[in-house]
């Protein structure tokens, strides 16, 4: 089997657009039927919703948009506003905010008392690959526990370097008790630097 990756000069949000093309390529004419993308805004998730949209298939897709946790930036505060999480619902995406899988409560530990723990290594792991790479894993984590997306099958995520998107993923998901079971199959598009 051949297939090809796409590797960006440069991490980051500059990457999106020719990303979402990516996405939509491999998209058309695939079995696929969830994309998890990590959007903490909302606005890549809007971007890709009319992306798919505009090929005819954003129906056929469910795609559910990860946001950062409560209280990530500020105590209490998510940072996506209600009319961009209504916007997303009208085009039937779901956003989602939870405790993040690669860090969790295992970053309340090593900010208080230093180190590391084993689950920050994971993540660390992950991002010799790139951020959004990582990003791409721990989503997938975060529905699966969620029961938003299955873990039987092959879908797609997407991640960026704080911004934007420029990394994605062909995954079968896992749920954290299983975080091994995981599988990356394919690496579609990340950033080489
Ligand atoms: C749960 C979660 C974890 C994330 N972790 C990281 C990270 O470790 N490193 C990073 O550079 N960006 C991280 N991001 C940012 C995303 O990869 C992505 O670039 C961003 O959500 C895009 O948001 P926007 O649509 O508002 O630009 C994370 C986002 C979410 C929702």
């Amino acid at each position: 089997m051949e297939k090809s990756i796409t590797y960006f000069e440069k991490p980051g949000k500059e990457n999106t657009d020719n990303l979402i093309e990516i996405v939509k390529e491999r998209l058309v004419d695939s079995d696929i039927k969830y994309v998890a993308i990590a959007s903490v805004s909302g606005s890549t998730a809007l971007k890709l919703g009319d992306a798919l949209d505009s090929i005819g298939i954003g129906d056929k897709i469910n795609i559910i948009n990860v946001t950062h946790h409560a209280g990530f930036k500020e105590k209490n505060k998510l940072e996506i506003n209600g009319s961009i999480i209504e916007k997303l619902e009208d085009k039937g995406i779901v956003t989602f905010a939870g405790s993040h899988a690669l860090s969790g409560v295992g970053r309340g530990i090593s900010n208080k008392f230093g180190g590391v723990t084993p689950v920050e290594i994971i993540a660390e792991t992950l991002r010799m690959f790139s951020q959004g790479i990582k990003v791409c894993g721990e989503i997938t984590i975060m529905l699966a526990d969620a029961g938003l997306i299955p873990v039987d099958e092959e879908i797609l995520a997407i991640g960026g370097r704080a911004n934007g998107s420029d990394s994605a993923a062909i995954i079968t998901p896992a749920n954290m008790t299983n975080v091994f079971d995981m599988r990356i199959h394919e690496i579609l598009a990340m950033p080489r630097d």
